[in-house]
Order: structure tokens, then sequence, then C-alpha cells
């Protein structure tokens, strides 16, 4: 990691920014703060927010058409000109290739890559058209592995994190993959504040993603029910349940969910619990109340929905705070 100065010099100095860092650098934003892809969650009104706010949002692919990702991507374009990214999510080729090309056609110049088929080299076919490409990884295994391919950075998700997880937590994977790639690393997955946020830079990150934290904004596109269910979650209120999607997912505990665990410990075959996460589907499209959330851990925290803007703010200011607390403490040795 000696060669991956975690500051930037001269702009550091510039801006007067404590927190300017070489992902600043990288993405050409003010602040190391990255809105993590919501699938239905976060569309353009959350990552233009994001962006004018001096991070990067970035726009789901996944459950979004061609025409609609289009479209998101010119009305994005309408609402910021700070720099956003795109997230493709590898599941299956046909899909992958599609979404890479709209990309590329769009001239989009960032895009994470978030758990899917690991065979589809999306990495180096994105890198291929001098796009920044920042793969979201579970593992030192693959971080190394979206390195090789040419990765400009990687997102070190622990398993605390909201959407698909794996099973490392976000301690000790983000010093873990620090130590293993020679590239920027950022942190994600149970970061939802100012304490996390300078935890994740004295863990060696360059800045950190999150997901669920930014749910709970003016600017995410679902309604207040589900906002509301992040804010009333407890820290013991999320699960993994890999028969909703066919991958290990973090969502809050329901009732529909409930019902699922329920059978599951009757010893349902896995044929009978399928059809019963496909109703589960069903009803999160039929009806919003009954919503599945996709939600991380730290959803036990967050007590309030603000905007984009504010979450940054705070986190900014608060970062700053603990900061100056620390000078002190040293200085007081
Ligand atoms: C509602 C929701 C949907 C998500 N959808 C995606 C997605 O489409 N692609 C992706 O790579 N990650 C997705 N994620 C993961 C986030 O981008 C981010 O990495 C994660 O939320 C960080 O952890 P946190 O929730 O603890 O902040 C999703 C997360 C949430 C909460």
């Amino acid at each position: 990691m000696d060669n991956v100065p975690l500051y930037g010099g001269a702009d550091a100095m510039k801006d007067e920014n404590l927190f300017h860092t070489v992902l600043c650098d990288l993405l050409g934003i003010k602040y190391p703060i990255i809105q993590g892809a919501m699938t239905r969650v976060g569309g353009p009104r959350l990552v233009a927010a994001v962006s004018n706010a001096g991070g990067l949002g970035v726009l789901p692919t996944f459950g979004v058409s061609p025409e609609k990702l289009r479209q998101s991507i010119a009305e994005t374009r309408t609402l910021t000109d700070r720099p956003f990214a795109v997230n493709i999510v590898p599941m299956g080729r046909a899909f992958t290739e599609s979404r890479a090309k709209i990309v590329i056609d769009e001239g989009v110049d960032i895009a994470t890559t978030g758990r899917g088929d690991p065979t589809t080299p999306i990495v180096s076919w994105l890198k291929q058209h001098n796009i920044k490409v920042l793969p979201v990884v579970p593992t030192v295994r693959h971080a190394i592995r979206v390195v090789e391919e040419g990765a400009d950075a990687v997102i070190a998700s622990g398993c605390e994190a909201g959407g698909h997880v794996g099973t490392i937590a976000s301690l000790p994977l983000i010093p873990l993959v620090i130590d293993a790639v020679k590239v920027p690393v950022v942190a994600a997955g149970g970061i939802g504040d100012s304490r996390g946020f300078v935890a994740a830079l004295a863990l060696g990150a360059c800045g950190i993603q999150m997901g669920t934290r930014f749910y709970a904004t003016h600017e995410a596109d679902v309604g207040p029910s589900e906002k509301r269910s992040i804010l009333e979650a407890s820290e013991e209120d999320t699960v993994v349940e890999a028969m909703l999607t066919g991958k290990p997912v973090r969502v809050l505990l329901d009732r529909e969910i409930e019902k699922l665990l329920q059978l599951r410990k009757q010893g349902a075959a896995d044929k009978e619990l399928a059809a019963f996460a496909t109703e589960i589907r069903k009803l999160s499209q039929r009806d919003p109340e009954k919503q599945t959330v996709v939600a991380g851990q730290i959803s036990g925290m967050i007590k309030t929905i603000e905007s984009a803007e504010d979450i940054i703010n705070q986190i900014i200011e608060g970062a700053t705070a603990i900061c100056n607390k620390l000078h002190l403490l040293a200085g007081a040795q």
C-alpha cells in the first residue's frame, strides 16, 4: 500500500478539504463518499443530489430496461453537471453486455460493478473504453481477481451491508483487502455516519460507499412506508436470505420473510421455499405496503429522513469534529 497516497497533496490544500483523498482525484469529486447503487430506490433525483453535494451518485441497472436506463442517464444529466456513475451487476452475458454497451454509448465514464456472475469479464470490457471501474468485492480473493482484470479501485463490502452480501464483516474485510491490492480501497457495509466514515479512513480506506443511509432520504424513489420501516428497524431486524433472488441478500425482517424462515425451520423442501419466495416477490409488486425492504444492519442507527446533501454535510462536519478531538488527545500526551 505504500505506493497509494491516501490524501491528495496540492488539491487538499486548495479546497481546504481535510478529507480530500485519492478517490476524489480518481473520480473528480469533492468528498470521498459514494452512494451505492440501489435497485428500485436510487433514481436520477437521488443520484444527482449526492453528486451535487460533492459525493458520487450511482444509478442502478439491475431491474432497469435498456430504454429506462438511457432515460435515467439523460435525466441525471439534466439535474447535475457533476460526475456520476452507473452500476452493472453481471447477471448473465446478454444482460451484462447490453448494459455495458449503453454505459459506453452514453459516454458515462465511471462504473461500479456489483456481485453477480464472477466469470463475466465486465471490468476488462469497460476498461477497453477507458471507463473507470470500481467493483464491489466481498472477499480478498475477489478483490485480487478484479484488480488483475484492471479495476481502478475496489469497494470492499462487508456482510453488514444491505443488498447482496458475502460472509466477511467490514472490520476484518477492509484492512485485509487493503493489504492485498495496490489500488485504492473504498469501505462499504454498515457505515451510516461520521463515526463510520472516520473509522473507514482509519482502516486505510480512501472513502466510503453507503446504501441504506441514502434509502432514508427525501430523494429516494420509494414511498413513505418503506422509508419508515428503515427508521423503525433495530440492528437485529435484518436477515440474509438466498431464496428471494437466488443469492444471499440482506433484507428487513417483515411478516412475509418471517413466514419464509418459519417454513424452512419446519423442514420445507427448497421447491416449496422457492415458490413462497416467488409469492413474496409478487406481493411486493402488488402492494407497496408489503414491499420487501432490502437494507443493512445500519438501519438500526437511522432515525430520520434527511436530504442527501444534509447527510453528506453532517458526515463531513462530524468527521472534522472527531479528527479535532483525536488531535487534541494526541496533543495532550
Ligand atoms: C435497496 C438496496 C438496493 C441495492 N441494489 C444494489 C444494486 O443494484 N447493485 C449493487 O451493486 N449493489 C446494490 N446494493 C448495495 C449498495 O450499493 C451498497 O453497496 C450497500 O448498501 C452498502 O452497505 P450499507 O447498506 O450498509 O450502506 C443495494 C443496497 C440496497 C440497500
